[in-house]
């Protein structure tokens, strides 16, 4: 990218003079994904990551929970996100209140959040998840049933591969609740030879006609070690666009959804963020000491 390169030498200058590291969301756009990233991931990767790290400041390419769940881990970090409005239509159907009040009518039964909600929530929950490890953190308390909290389609995709009875709240992720089963056979009608992926975010009768379903990180190590001659990736459009010139064999049919709040990190944005140190994103400390237990239980949780 020649007109983007001066922008890319500035952000890579400004990470070693701050002494930051650029995790960067599978959701990116190339030019953030591989011009100025220092590590890539799903969230469970990401959140790993960011407490591996040695680096003064993280920069968070990504959404506004990931952000909280890296200043979580790691307090003594400065954690930057390029833009403070990144949200997440699964993170802002639910808070805190809610869960003390599904806990009160539903006393016993563990609550696990997925990962895409804000610190308050995660700190009135038992544990969090990811896409990568639901089912094994769903099967870890051994009880018949469990909340995940707040992704419906999750939950009820989980609760299709274990005996646990897997009860839920009422959020969706609007870039994949958009697709449709139809439209996946419509898409095989077309072209019976396309391996088609999806997210497991997306309706259980999408994940059911795809096949295979994981998260981010799963589906690109799909498609890398499987290596189809056309796949159809049922996510978001950037995890294509990242992909393909890593697999030059393989041919992306790119029915896709933008998520409108990942697409506002820009290069122009992290550039600003790294010359004025900003925004920065504090979780309370009170907050953030309850939510870590959560996060930590599953860091912890032996794969
Ligand atoms: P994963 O990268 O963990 O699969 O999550 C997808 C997502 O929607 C993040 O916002
Ligand atoms: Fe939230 Fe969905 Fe966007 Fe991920 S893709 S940040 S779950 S709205």
């Amino acid at each position: 990218w020649p007109a983007l390169a001066p922008t890319i030498h500035a952000i890579n200058r400004l990470k070693k003079e701050r002494n930051a590291v650029i995790l960067a969301h599978n959701y990116m756009t190339p030019d953030i994904f591989h011009g100025v990233a220092d590590i890539v991931g799903d969230s469970l990767q990401l959140a790993i990551e960011a407490t591996h790290t040695d680096a003064d400041v993280i920069v968070q390419c990504g959404v506004h929970f990931m952000a909280e769940t890296s200043n979580i881990l790691s307090p003594d970090k400065t954690v930057l996100i390029p833009d403070m409005k990144a949200g997440c239509s699964l993170a802002e159907s639910i808070t805190g209140a809610d869960v003390r009040a599904l806990r009160e009518r539903n006393p016993g039964v563990p609550i696990i959040t997925y990962v895409n909600t804000s610190a308050d929530v995660k700190a009135e929950c038992d544990i969090c998840c990811t896409s990568s490890n639901a089912l094994q953190v769903v099967e870890s308390f051994g009880t018949d049933k469990v909340f995940l909290i707040p992704d419906k389609y999750l939950a009820a995709n989980v609760g299709n591969k274990t005996d646990v009875e897997v009860l839920v709240s009422d959020g969706a992720c609007e870039v994949h609740e958009r697709f449709t089963a139809q439209e996946l056979r419509d898409y095989r009608k077309i072209d019976p030879e396309v391996k088609i992926i999806a997210h497991p975010e997306c309706p259980p009768e999408v994940v059911a006609e795809a096949d295979f379903a994981g998260s981010t990180a799963h589906m690109i190590d799909w498609v890398k070690t499987k290596q189809p001659e056309k796949v159809m990736m049922i996510t978001e459009c950037s995890m294509a666009d990242n992909v393909a010139s890593e697999t030059p064999g393989v041919d992306f049919i790119r029915p896709c959804n933008l998520c409108p709040h990942m697409k506002r990190i820009t290069l122009g944005k992290i550039l600003d963020s790294l010359v004025e140190m900003r925004e920065e994103v504090v979780v309370d400390p009170s907050i953030a000491e309850k939510a870590r237990i959560a996060v930590e239980r599953m860091i912890n949780l032996k794969s």
